[in-house]
Parts: structure tokens; sequence; C-alpha cells
């Protein structure tokens, strides 16, 4: 998952830290304003920085300094990036055991004097150790807040809320506990929130639901419980929902049909349950869509064939039954369809001919049944073109791939559901 979505917040971010750079001096005619200078200084104090990443820190100009950016209108502090840069090829966690890693990171308390920086957008201390207090809450102008991988064993600050023009919010691979604050409801400017790689452990929170500017939520790998809210069908501007990898309940909401600007929504390895609702089909620019790993029942309802546009389905290790609808045949853009593991039965429809961009096709540990020269088989029709990887086994098809079915559902109640679809 994420390929066609992390463009999106990529490009969000282009576009963002731009707009910014656009302000920033690089030819410096402005020069750093006292008080902003000893703000600086302050914090840099309060830190251990065993690399020496800070060793631009001197002189009078701070806006030559690395990782500080000033506005040349104002002269004034407006962005401020010390990231620890972490290896490509890592990722948040594995980067934690590098010694390098660890090495460059900045450590200690953050000082209240970064206060004195009171035009600063764009803040990012992620994967350093830092410790904030409620003192970051007065940074009233903060767009860009990104502190993922760099507070450990904390709690959200309640005064984060007071950020009231954050865009972003990045808190992600923290370690945080408990209930998602409430007074997040309250960061209404908020385009994009990550609170992934958590452990945030209560129900999801309504005050979500106030966030209507919200393009992006990430809150996948945490412990959430419970049902999706209802109001959450609210965010009609979401392109991405991520809630993967957490122990939530109970069906996806009808309401969740109003999400029609949905580009990615992975709902994978979570306790959900009850039928696909139709109206998931308005959810027409969906690109990638994961619901594997749940305990989902029902058929597939014709209306996803109204899903033209996605590329990735993942349906697989759940309840699933009945015939696939011919209407998928119109999901032409799919490079990925997994349907394993569930009781999807009868035959595969002729439609599934057109699917000419398939990559990986796994129909296994099915009840699907009749000639597969009929449905995909040979020779195939456009699939061969792109086919990579390709499962059929543990079905009751033939000419081929037979393979006695181990367990599932009774091959007779099988059958009836197809009668009952046709
Ligand atoms: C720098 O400032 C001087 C005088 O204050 C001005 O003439 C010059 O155009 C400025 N240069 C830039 C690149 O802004
Ligand atoms: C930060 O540094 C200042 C002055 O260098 C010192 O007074 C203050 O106690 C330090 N604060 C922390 C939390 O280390
Ligand atoms: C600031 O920088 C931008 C881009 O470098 C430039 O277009 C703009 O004129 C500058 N503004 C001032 C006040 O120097
Ligand atoms: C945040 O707002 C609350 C209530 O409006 C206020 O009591 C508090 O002092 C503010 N905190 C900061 C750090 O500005
Ligand atoms: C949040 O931060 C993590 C770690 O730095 C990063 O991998 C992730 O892409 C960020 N999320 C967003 C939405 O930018
Ligand atoms: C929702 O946002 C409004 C401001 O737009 C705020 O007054 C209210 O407290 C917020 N509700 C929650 C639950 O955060
Ligand atoms: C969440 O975890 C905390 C401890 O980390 C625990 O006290 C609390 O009961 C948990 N909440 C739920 C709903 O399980
Ligand atoms: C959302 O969907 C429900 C039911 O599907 C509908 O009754 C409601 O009017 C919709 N709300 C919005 C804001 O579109
Ligand atoms: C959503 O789907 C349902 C059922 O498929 C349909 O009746 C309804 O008109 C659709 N709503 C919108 C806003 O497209
Ligand atoms: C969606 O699909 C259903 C059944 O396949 C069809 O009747 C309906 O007109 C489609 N809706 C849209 C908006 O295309
Ligand atoms: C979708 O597929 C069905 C059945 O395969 C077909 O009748 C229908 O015309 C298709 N709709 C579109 C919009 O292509």
């Amino acid at each position: 998952m994420g390929t066609t979505s992390s463009v999106l917040v990529m490009l969000f971010a282009l576009f963002f830290i731009e707009r910014l750079e656009f302000i920033c001096s690089t030819n410096s005619n402005v020069s750093c304003i006292a008080s902003e200078r000893e703000a600086l200084m302050t914090f840099k104090g309060n830190l251990t920085d065993e690399a020496n990443r800070l060793s631009s820190w001197v002189g009078k100009d701070c806006c030559t300094w690395k990782g500080v950016c000033c506005s040349n209108k104002t002269g004034r502090v407006v962005k401020l990036d010390l990231r620890n840069p972490i290896p490509a090829t890592y990722g948040p966690f594995t980067a934690y055991f590098d010694p390098i890693f660890k090495m460059n990171e900045l450590s200690g308390q953050v000082s209240p004097s970064l206060l004195g920086l009171n035009h600063l957008h764009y803040l990012d201390l992620s994967m350093n150790n830092m410790q904030i207090s409620n003192s970051l809450g007065s940074l009233k102008s903060l767009r860009y807040l990104d502190l993922s991988g760099s507070i450990f064993n904390a709690k959200i600050p309640h005064h984060l809320s007071n950020l009231s023009r954050l865009q972003y919010l990045n808190l992600s691979n923290n370690f945080l506990r408990g209930p998602i604050p409430n007074t997040l409801g309250r960061l209404t400017s908020l385009t994009i929130l990550d609170l992934s790689s958590n452990n945030f452990n209560d129900s999801m929170s309504y005050s979500l639901c106030n966030l209507s500017s919200l393009v992006h939520i990430d809150l996948s790998h945490n412990s959430l419980r419970g049902a999706i809210p209802h109001c959450l069908g609210n965010l009609a501007s979401l392109s991405i929902l991520r809630l993967n990898y957490n122990q939530l309940q109970g069906p996806i909401l009808s309401e969740m049909g109003n999400m029609t600007q949905l580009i990615e929504l992975d709902l994978s390895l979570n306790a959900f349950q009850g039928p696909i609702p139709s109206e998931m089909g308005n959810m027409t620019q969906l690109k990638e869509l994961d619901l594997s790993q749940n305990q989902f029942e029902g058929s597939i309802p014709s209306e996803m064939g109204n899903m033209t546009q996605l590329k990735v389905l993942h349906l697989s290790r759940n309840q699933f039954e009945g015939p696939i609808p011919s209407e998928m045949g119109n999901m032409t853009q799919l490079t990925e369809l997994d349907l394993s593991w569930n009781a999807f039965a009868c035959e595969i429809p002729n439609s599934m001919r057109n699917l000419c961009n398939l990559r990986v096709l796994d129909l296994s540990n099915n009840m699907f049944t009749g000639k597969l020269s009929t449905s995909i088989g040979s020779p195939f029709g456009c699939i061969h073109n792109s086919l990579a990887d390709l499962s059929l086994s543990f079905n009751k098809l033939s000419g081929g791939s037979y393979i006695q079915l181990e367990k599932g559902p009774s091959e007779e109640a099988a059958l009836r559901s197809c009668y009952g679809f046709s």
C-alpha cells in the first residue's frame, strides 16, 4: 500500500515547503534578529549534540546557521529543521538500533526559549530524543510540526491544541499511550495528521470528526478499539484513511460512502465485521483498498464495479462469500487482486478477462468452480500480458489447477449461494 498516496503527501509537503522557501533568505541581505539568535543559543545550550550537528551555530547571523531559515522580508526565523537524517534504506524503527543514527540524535529538554521565535511556521525535530513541554503550544504561528520518533514515553501536551493554524502534525513512532486526546479536535486547520505507530489504546475520538480540512489521517499501528464513529463520514475531503493494524470492530458504516475523495483506504488487520455496504461504490476515486484480515462477510456488492480507478484490492482472510460480480471486470486499472482465504464461490466471470493490467492475482483458498479456460483460463485473455504472480490453488477449478478443498463451508451451501445470486 501507499505508493500513490505517499506521492500525494510529498506533493503537499513540497508545496508547503516551497511556499516557505520562497520567503527564506538564501542570499543573506537580511540578518538575524538578536533576540531570536539568543533564543536559538539557549535552545542549543539545553541539548546534547554528540555528533556536533549544530557546529555551524556560531557567529552573528543565525539566518546562515544549518537548519535555520529566515524570512527575506523581515529577517525573522520562520523555519527550523533539525530532523535527524536517517539512512534512506531504514525505517524509523530500524534506525533506533543504528549507532550512527543514535549518535546523530539531539537529546534533552526543548527549551521554552524557543517561544522567542514567534514567527516560526515550520518546526521539525523528528527522529531525535527530545522532551517537549506545554510551552510549544505558544508557538502560535506554527503551520508544520513534526515530532515523529522524537518524544518518548510522553503524553501529547494538551497545549498543542492551541496551535490553531497547524496544518501538518506528525507524532508517529513515539510510544504515546492512552486515548487520543479530545483537544486535537481544536486543530481545525489540520490537513495532515499522522499518529501512527504509537500505543493509543482507547476508542477513536469523536473530536477527530471536527477536523473537516483533513486530507490525510493515519492512525495505523496502534491498539485502538471500538467502532469507527458515524461522524467520520463528515470528513468529505479525506484522500487517505489508514486505520490498519488496530483492534477496531463493528461494520463499515454506510456514511463512509460520503468520503468520495478517498484515494486510499486501509482497514486491514482489525476485527471489523459485517458486509461491504453498497454505498462504498460511491468511492469512485479509490486507488487502493485493503480490507484483508478482518471478519467481513457477505458478497461483494456490484456497485464496487464503479471503482474504476482501483489499482490494488486486497480482501483476503475474511469470510466473504458468493460470486465475483461481473461488474468487477470494469476495474481495468487493477494491478493487484487478492481474494484469497475467503469462501468466494461460483464461476469466475468472463469479464475478468478485461483486467489487462493485473500483475498479482490470488484467488487461492476459496470455493471457485468451473473451467479456467472459460473464465480467465488459457489463453488468459489479456491478463497473460503482465501477470507475474498467479495463485489459484485450493479451489474447485478444473482445466489446470484442480486441488481438493480442505476446509470452508460445504460445497452445497456454496452452490446454493451461486444460484441465489445468478
Ligand atoms: C541588498 O540590499 C541592498 C541595500 O540595502 C540593495 O541595494 C540590494 O538590492 C539588496 N540585494 C538583494 C539581493 O536583495
Ligand atoms: C537550559 O539552559 C539554561 C541556560 O543555559 C539553564 O538555565 C536551564 O536550566 C536549562 N534548562 C534545562 C531544562 O536544562
Ligand atoms: C524573497 O525571495 C524571493 C525568492 O528568492 C524573491 O522573489 C523575493 O523578491 C524576495 N523578497 C524580498 C523582500 O527580498
Ligand atoms: C492554551 O490555551 C489555554 C486555554 O485557552 C490557556 O489556558 C493556556 O495557557 C494556553 N497555553 C499556551 C501554552 O499558550
Ligand atoms: C511522519 O513521520 C514518519 C517518521 O518520520 C514518516 O515516515 C511519515 O512519512 C510521516 N508522515 C507523514 C504523513 O508525512
Ligand atoms: C470543534 O471545533 C470548534 C471550533 O471550530 C471548537 O470550538 C470545538 O471545541 C471543537 N470540538 C471538539 C470536540 O474538539
Ligand atoms: C490503555 O493503556 C493504559 C496503560 O498503558 C491502561 O491503563 C488503560 O486501561 C488502557 N485502556 C484501555 C481502554 O485498554
Ligand atoms: C452521509 O451519508 C448518509 C447515509 O449514507 C446520509 O444520510 C447523509 O446525508 C450523508 N451526509 C453528508 C454530509 O453527505
Ligand atoms: C451512494 O450510493 C448509494 C447506494 O449505492 C446511492 O443510493 C446514493 O445515491 C449514493 N450517494 C451519492 C452521494 O452518490
Ligand atoms: C454503480 O453501480 C450500480 C450497479 O452496478 C449502478 O446501478 C449505478 O448506476 C452505478 N452508479 C454510478 C454513480 O455509476
Ligand atoms: C460494468 O460491467 C457490467 C457487467 O460486466 C456492464 O454491463 C456495464 O456496462 C459496465 N459498466 C461500465 C460503466 O462500464
